[in-house]
Protein backbone atom coordinates (compact mmCIF):
# COMPACT_ATOMS: atom_id res chain seq x y z
CA UNK A 1 0.00 0.00 0.00
CA UNK A 2 1.50 3.43 -0.68
CA UNK A 3 1.91 6.13 1.65
CA UNK A 4 -1.68 7.96 2.01
CA UNK A 5 -2.58 11.04 2.97
CA UNK A 6 -3.51 12.34 6.50
CA UNK A 7 -6.51 13.78 5.73
CA UNK A 8 -8.15 10.68 4.86
CA UNK A 9 -6.90 8.79 7.90
CA UNK A 10 -8.41 11.82 10.27
CA UNK A 11 -11.84 12.12 8.21
CA UNK A 12 -12.18 8.35 8.61
CA UNK A 13 -10.75 8.91 12.53
CA UNK A 14 -13.74 11.34 12.68
CA UNK A 15 -16.46 9.16 11.18
CA UNK A 16 -15.65 6.23 13.37
CA UNK A 17 -15.21 9.10 16.18
CA UNK A 18 -11.84 7.48 17.34
CA UNK A 19 -8.35 9.34 17.67
CA UNK A 20 -5.10 8.27 15.61
CA UNK A 21 -1.55 8.53 17.67
CA UNK A 22 1.29 10.22 15.87
CA UNK A 23 4.48 8.65 16.78
CA UNK A 24 7.76 10.43 16.00
CA UNK A 25 10.62 8.45 14.43
CA UNK A 26 13.97 8.62 13.76
CA UNK A 27 15.57 5.18 12.91
CA UNK A 28 14.60 1.54 11.60
CA UNK A 29 13.59 0.22 15.30
CA UNK A 30 11.04 3.03 16.05
CA UNK A 31 9.52 2.07 12.74
CA UNK A 32 9.67 -1.15 12.82
CA UNK A 33 8.28 -0.82 16.62
CA UNK A 34 5.30 1.48 15.21
CA UNK A 35 4.44 -1.18 12.04
CA UNK A 36 4.56 -4.18 14.22
CA UNK A 37 2.36 -2.60 16.82
CA UNK A 38 0.01 -1.52 13.89
CA UNK A 39 0.14 -5.18 12.30
CA UNK A 40 -0.91 -6.60 16.04
CA UNK A 41 -3.69 -4.24 16.64
CA UNK A 42 -4.81 -3.37 12.70
CA UNK A 43 -4.25 -0.09 13.14
CA UNK A 44 -4.03 2.75 10.50
CA UNK A 45 -0.77 4.81 11.57
CA UNK A 46 0.47 8.14 11.55
CA UNK A 47 4.25 8.25 11.72
CA UNK A 48 6.09 11.62 11.84
CA UNK A 49 9.36 13.71 12.25
CA UNK A 50 10.66 16.50 13.31
CA UNK A 51 13.26 19.03 11.67
CA UNK A 52 15.90 17.09 14.48
CA UNK A 53 14.70 13.51 12.75
CA UNK A 54 15.84 14.52 9.69
CA UNK A 55 18.79 15.72 10.07
CA UNK A 56 19.81 13.32 11.92
CA UNK A 57 18.60 10.80 9.69
CA UNK A 58 19.57 12.99 6.33
CA UNK A 59 16.35 12.46 5.16
CA UNK A 60 16.76 9.67 2.68
CA UNK A 61 17.61 7.24 4.95
CA UNK A 62 14.17 8.42 6.72
CA UNK A 63 12.25 8.10 3.81
CA UNK A 64 13.39 4.68 2.46
CA UNK A 65 12.68 3.33 5.60
CA UNK A 66 9.61 4.33 5.33
CA UNK A 67 8.89 2.73 1.73
CA UNK A 68 10.16 -0.55 3.11
CA UNK A 69 7.23 -0.48 6.06
CA UNK A 70 4.58 0.40 3.37
CA UNK A 71 6.22 -2.88 1.07
CA UNK A 72 6.59 -5.03 4.55
CA UNK A 73 3.02 -3.79 6.28
CA UNK A 74 1.30 -3.75 2.71
CA UNK A 75 -1.86 -3.95 4.34
CA UNK A 76 -1.45 -0.79 7.07
CA UNK A 77 -2.41 2.59 5.84
CA UNK A 78 0.37 4.82 7.06
CA UNK A 79 1.05 8.57 6.85
CA UNK A 80 4.47 10.10 6.93
CA UNK A 81 3.71 13.41 8.39
CA UNK A 82 6.73 16.04 9.34
CA UNK A 83 6.33 16.95 13.14
CA UNK A 84 6.67 20.97 13.72
CA UNK A 85 7.81 22.42 10.28
CA UNK A 86 9.03 25.86 11.50
CA UNK A 87 8.75 27.60 7.93
CA UNK A 88 7.42 27.06 4.52
CA UNK A 89 10.80 26.15 2.71
CA UNK A 90 10.95 23.40 5.19
CA UNK A 91 7.54 21.64 4.81
CA UNK A 92 7.95 22.20 1.12
CA UNK A 93 11.61 20.08 1.47
CA UNK A 94 9.49 17.81 3.20
CA UNK A 95 6.40 17.65 0.30
CA UNK A 96 8.87 16.95 -2.31
CA UNK A 97 10.83 14.22 -0.04
CA UNK A 98 7.67 12.52 -0.56
CA UNK A 99 5.68 13.38 2.73
CA UNK A 100 1.74 12.87 2.73
CA UNK A 101 1.15 15.68 5.77
CA UNK A 102 3.17 18.57 6.82
CA UNK A 103 2.77 20.56 10.11
CA UNK A 104 3.13 24.07 9.71
CA UNK A 105 3.86 25.63 13.09
CA UNK A 106 3.53 29.06 12.49
CA UNK A 107 2.73 29.56 16.16
CA UNK A 108 6.72 30.66 16.62
CA UNK A 109 8.78 32.02 14.65
CA UNK A 110 11.27 30.28 12.04
CA UNK A 111 13.27 29.99 15.05
CA UNK A 112 11.12 27.59 16.80
CA UNK A 113 11.60 29.71 19.82
CA UNK A 114 9.28 33.02 19.87
CA UNK A 115 5.64 33.32 19.74
CA UNK A 116 4.67 34.53 16.41
CA UNK A 117 1.90 37.24 15.63
CA UNK A 118 -1.24 36.69 14.02
CA UNK A 119 -0.34 37.61 11.13
CA UNK A 120 2.62 35.59 10.46
CA UNK A 121 1.44 32.62 11.22
CA UNK A 122 -1.57 33.01 8.48
CA UNK A 123 1.08 34.19 6.03
CA UNK A 124 3.29 30.61 6.39
CA UNK A 125 0.35 28.41 6.70
CA UNK A 126 -1.24 29.76 3.50
CA UNK A 127 1.88 29.75 1.74
CA UNK A 128 1.84 26.04 2.81
CA UNK A 129 -1.89 24.99 2.20
CA UNK A 130 -1.43 26.19 -1.57
CA UNK A 131 1.66 23.99 -1.90
CA UNK A 132 0.39 21.12 -0.10
CA UNK A 133 -2.94 20.69 -1.44
CA UNK A 134 -1.65 21.49 -5.35
CA UNK A 135 -0.05 17.95 -4.16
CA UNK A 136 -2.70 16.28 -1.92
CA UNK A 137 -0.57 16.40 1.10
CA UNK A 138 -2.32 17.60 4.10
CA UNK A 139 -1.43 20.57 6.33
CA UNK A 140 -1.82 20.77 10.37
CA UNK A 141 -1.40 24.08 11.61
CA UNK A 142 -0.91 25.49 14.94
CA UNK A 143 -2.55 28.48 17.06
CA UNK A 144 -1.64 28.79 20.59
CA UNK A 145 1.67 27.73 22.15
CA UNK A 146 2.59 24.82 24.00
CA UNK A 147 5.06 25.03 27.03
CA UNK A 148 8.17 22.94 26.81
CA UNK A 149 11.08 22.77 24.69
CA UNK A 150 12.37 19.59 22.61
CA UNK A 151 15.14 19.84 20.55
CA UNK A 152 15.99 23.67 20.33
CA UNK A 153 11.85 24.11 19.08
CA UNK A 154 9.22 25.20 22.14
CA UNK A 155 7.99 28.41 23.70
CA UNK A 156 8.85 26.86 27.04
CA UNK A 157 7.21 27.36 30.08
CA UNK A 158 4.27 25.47 31.70
CA UNK A 159 2.21 25.34 28.88
CA UNK A 160 -0.45 27.88 30.19
CA UNK A 161 1.15 31.03 28.94
CA UNK A 162 -0.05 30.96 25.67
CA UNK A 163 -3.14 28.75 25.66
CA UNK A 164 -5.44 28.39 22.08
CA UNK A 165 -8.00 31.41 22.16
CA UNK A 166 -11.19 29.35 20.64
CA UNK A 167 -12.32 32.81 18.62
CA UNK A 168 -9.26 33.43 17.08
CA UNK A 169 -8.93 29.62 15.89
CA UNK A 170 -12.37 29.67 13.88
CA UNK A 171 -10.62 32.88 12.32
CA UNK A 172 -7.31 31.25 11.36
CA UNK A 173 -8.90 28.18 10.13
CA UNK A 174 -11.29 30.29 7.88
CA UNK A 175 -8.06 32.13 7.15
CA UNK A 176 -5.82 29.34 6.16
CA UNK A 177 -7.85 26.37 5.24
CA UNK A 178 -5.74 24.42 6.87
CA UNK A 179 -6.84 20.52 7.74
CA UNK A 180 -6.14 19.94 11.15
CA UNK A 181 -5.27 22.20 14.02
CA UNK A 182 -2.89 21.83 16.58
CA UNK A 183 -4.15 23.73 20.16
CA UNK A 184 -2.54 24.72 22.75
CA UNK A 185 -5.03 23.63 26.39
CA UNK A 186 -1.90 23.46 28.92
CA UNK A 187 0.20 20.53 27.14
CA UNK A 188 3.85 21.07 27.06
CA UNK A 189 6.62 19.09 25.02
CA UNK A 190 9.09 16.58 27.33
CA UNK A 191 8.58 14.60 30.10
CA UNK A 192 8.48 17.25 32.55
CA UNK A 193 4.63 18.16 32.20
CA UNK A 194 3.33 18.43 35.67
CA UNK A 195 4.81 18.60 39.11
CA UNK A 196 1.95 16.71 40.60
CA UNK A 197 -0.62 14.23 39.62
CA UNK A 198 -3.01 15.74 38.21
CA UNK A 199 -6.78 15.82 38.67
CA UNK A 200 -9.65 15.94 36.36
CA UNK A 201 -8.86 20.04 35.80
CA UNK A 202 -5.38 19.39 34.27
CA UNK A 203 -6.61 20.56 30.88
CA UNK A 204 -8.31 23.19 29.49
CA UNK A 205 -11.22 20.92 28.45
CA UNK A 206 -13.72 24.03 28.29
CA UNK A 207 -10.82 25.76 25.77
CA UNK A 208 -10.95 22.53 23.40
CA UNK A 209 -14.91 22.14 23.55
CA UNK A 210 -15.56 25.96 22.76
CA UNK A 211 -12.95 24.88 19.77
CA UNK A 212 -14.55 22.31 18.56
CA UNK A 213 -18.34 23.75 18.84
CA UNK A 214 -16.82 26.41 16.77
CA UNK A 215 -15.13 24.31 14.45
CA UNK A 216 -16.74 21.18 14.25
CA UNK A 217 -15.08 20.21 10.86
CA UNK A 218 -11.45 20.79 11.62
CA UNK A 219 -9.48 17.94 13.27
CA UNK A 220 -7.96 18.79 16.66
CA UNK A 221 -4.31 17.77 17.23
CA UNK A 222 -3.01 17.50 20.67
CA UNK A 223 0.76 17.90 21.31
CA UNK A 224 2.62 16.93 24.63
CA UNK A 225 0.17 14.02 25.06
CA UNK A 226 3.13 11.43 26.43
CA UNK A 227 1.71 9.88 29.54
CA UNK A 228 4.89 9.60 31.02
CA UNK A 229 3.96 6.87 33.37
CA UNK A 230 5.32 5.92 36.37
CA UNK A 231 6.76 2.38 35.42
CA UNK A 232 8.71 3.50 32.78
CA UNK A 233 9.76 6.21 34.80
CA UNK A 234 11.02 3.64 37.37
CA UNK A 235 12.74 1.22 34.92
CA UNK A 236 15.18 3.98 33.84
CA UNK A 237 15.83 5.36 37.43
CA UNK A 238 16.29 1.70 38.86
CA UNK A 239 19.09 1.08 36.21
CA UNK A 240 21.03 3.85 36.70
CA UNK A 241 18.99 6.46 35.03
CA UNK A 242 18.30 10.21 37.24
CA UNK A 243 14.51 11.25 36.30
CA UNK A 244 12.96 13.69 38.92
CA UNK A 245 9.15 12.91 39.90
CA UNK A 246 7.18 13.74 37.24
CA UNK A 247 3.20 13.30 35.57
CA UNK A 248 2.24 13.60 31.63
CA UNK A 249 -1.47 13.69 30.52
CA UNK A 250 -3.45 10.42 31.72
CA UNK A 251 -4.82 8.77 29.21
CA UNK A 252 -8.59 9.49 30.40
CA UNK A 253 -7.90 12.93 29.47
CA UNK A 254 -7.21 12.42 26.06
CA UNK A 255 -9.93 10.41 25.75
CA UNK A 256 -12.28 12.78 26.51
CA UNK A 257 -10.56 15.13 24.18
CA UNK A 258 -11.05 11.97 21.45
CA UNK A 259 -14.68 13.03 22.45
CA UNK A 260 -14.75 16.31 21.61
CA UNK A 261 -12.57 16.77 17.94
CA UNK A 262 -9.05 15.60 18.80
CA UNK A 263 -8.36 13.32 15.93
CA UNK A 264 -4.53 13.12 15.84
CA UNK A 265 -2.86 12.73 19.33
CA UNK A 266 1.18 13.47 18.67
CA UNK A 267 3.44 10.84 21.53
CA UNK A 268 7.16 10.79 21.54
CA UNK A 269 8.35 11.29 25.02
CA UNK A 270 6.89 7.87 26.23
CA UNK A 271 8.31 5.93 23.69
CA UNK A 272 12.12 7.40 24.16
CA UNK A 273 11.68 6.49 27.96
CA UNK A 274 10.53 2.65 26.95
CA UNK A 275 13.09 2.25 24.47
CA UNK A 276 16.07 4.30 26.99
CA UNK A 277 14.55 2.03 30.03
CA UNK A 278 14.87 -1.12 28.18
CA UNK A 279 18.61 -0.34 27.06
CA UNK A 280 19.88 0.54 30.42
CA UNK A 281 18.60 -2.72 32.08
CA UNK A 282 20.22 -5.41 29.87
CA UNK A 283 23.46 -2.93 29.73
CA UNK A 284 22.97 -3.07 33.72
CA UNK A 285 21.98 -6.38 34.05
CA UNK A 286 24.92 -7.79 31.34
CA UNK A 287 27.35 -5.48 31.26
CA UNK A 288 29.59 -7.99 29.20
CA UNK A 289 26.96 -7.79 26.10
CA UNK A 290 28.15 -5.48 23.74
CA UNK A 291 26.41 -6.61 20.82
CA UNK A 292 24.05 -3.72 19.68
CA UNK A 293 21.35 -6.42 18.73
CA UNK A 294 21.51 -7.58 22.23
CA UNK A 295 19.75 -3.83 23.62
CA UNK A 296 18.29 -2.87 20.39
CA UNK A 297 15.75 -6.13 20.30
CA UNK A 298 14.13 -5.21 24.07
CA UNK A 299 14.17 -1.53 22.92
CA UNK A 300 11.92 -2.04 19.81
CA UNK A 301 9.75 -4.44 22.11
CA UNK A 302 9.35 -2.07 24.65
CA UNK A 303 8.24 0.91 22.41
CA UNK A 304 5.63 -1.66 20.59
CA UNK A 305 4.07 -2.34 23.74
CA UNK A 306 3.78 1.07 24.42
CA UNK A 307 2.62 2.09 20.85
CA UNK A 308 0.07 -0.88 20.92
CA UNK A 309 -1.29 0.42 24.13
CA UNK A 310 -2.08 3.59 22.99
CA UNK A 311 -3.59 2.51 19.83
CA UNK A 312 -6.41 0.53 22.02
CA UNK A 313 -6.69 3.26 23.93
CA UNK A 314 -6.77 6.21 21.30
CA UNK A 315 -9.58 3.67 19.42
CA UNK A 316 -7.44 3.69 16.16
CA UNK A 317 -7.76 -0.14 16.80
CA UNK A 318 -9.40 -2.51 14.54
CA UNK A 319 -9.62 0.08 11.61
CA UNK A 320 -6.94 -0.34 9.21
CA UNK A 321 -9.34 -2.27 7.33
CA UNK A 322 -11.78 0.38 6.57
CA UNK A 323 -9.39 2.26 4.41
CA UNK A 324 -9.17 2.22 0.71
CA UNK A 325 -5.98 4.50 0.12
CA UNK A 326 -7.41 7.83 -2.18
CA UNK A 327 -4.76 8.58 -4.47
CA UNK A 328 -2.41 11.45 -3.70
CA UNK A 329 -3.18 13.01 -7.33
CA UNK A 330 -7.12 12.38 -6.74
CA UNK A 331 -6.60 14.40 -2.91
CA UNK A 332 -5.09 17.08 -5.17
CA UNK A 333 -7.87 16.98 -7.48
CA UNK A 334 -10.34 17.43 -4.19
CA UNK A 335 -8.75 20.18 -2.63
CA UNK A 336 -8.89 21.76 -6.47
CA UNK A 337 -12.20 20.57 -6.41
CA UNK A 338 -13.21 22.50 -2.73
CA UNK A 339 -14.29 18.81 -1.77
O1 LIG B 1 7.82 17.97 19.27
C1 LIG B 1 8.79 17.36 19.56
C2 LIG B 1 8.98 15.89 19.30
O2 LIG B 1 9.05 15.22 20.53
C3 LIG B 1 10.22 15.69 18.48
O3 LIG B 1 11.33 15.98 19.20
O4 LIG B 1 12.56 17.69 17.88
O5 LIG B 1 13.72 16.27 19.61
O6 LIG B 1 12.98 15.28 17.43
P1 LIG B 1 12.74 16.33 18.47
P1 LIG C 1 5.46 14.38 24.04
O1 LIG C 1 6.76 15.03 24.40
O2 LIG C 1 4.43 14.56 25.12
O3 LIG C 1 5.61 12.96 23.65
O4 LIG C 1 4.87 15.16 22.77
C1 LIG C 1 5.33 14.87 21.47
C2 LIG C 1 4.84 15.86 20.48
O5 LIG C 1 3.97 16.66 20.68
C3 LIG C 1 5.53 15.81 19.17
O6 LIG C 1 5.10 16.84 18.31
ZN1 LIG D 1 4.60 18.69 19.23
Amino acid sequence: MPLVSMRQLLDEAAKGGYGVGAFNVNNMEQIQAIMEAARETESPVIIQASRGARSYSQDRFLYHLMLAATELYPEIPTVLHLDHGNSPETCKSAIDLGFTSVMMDGSLEADGKTPSSYDYNVDVTRQVVAAAHAKGVTVEAEIGCLGGIEDGHGAGGSGMEHLTDPVQAEQFVNDTNADALAIAIGTSHGAYKFTRKPDGEVLKMDVLIEIHNRLPKTHLVMHGSSSVPKELQDVINQYGGSLKPTWGVPVEEIQIGIKNGVRKINVDTDNRLAMTGAIRKVLMETPEKFDPRDYMKPAREAMKKVVAQRMVQFGQAGNAKKIIPIPMAEMAEMYKNGN
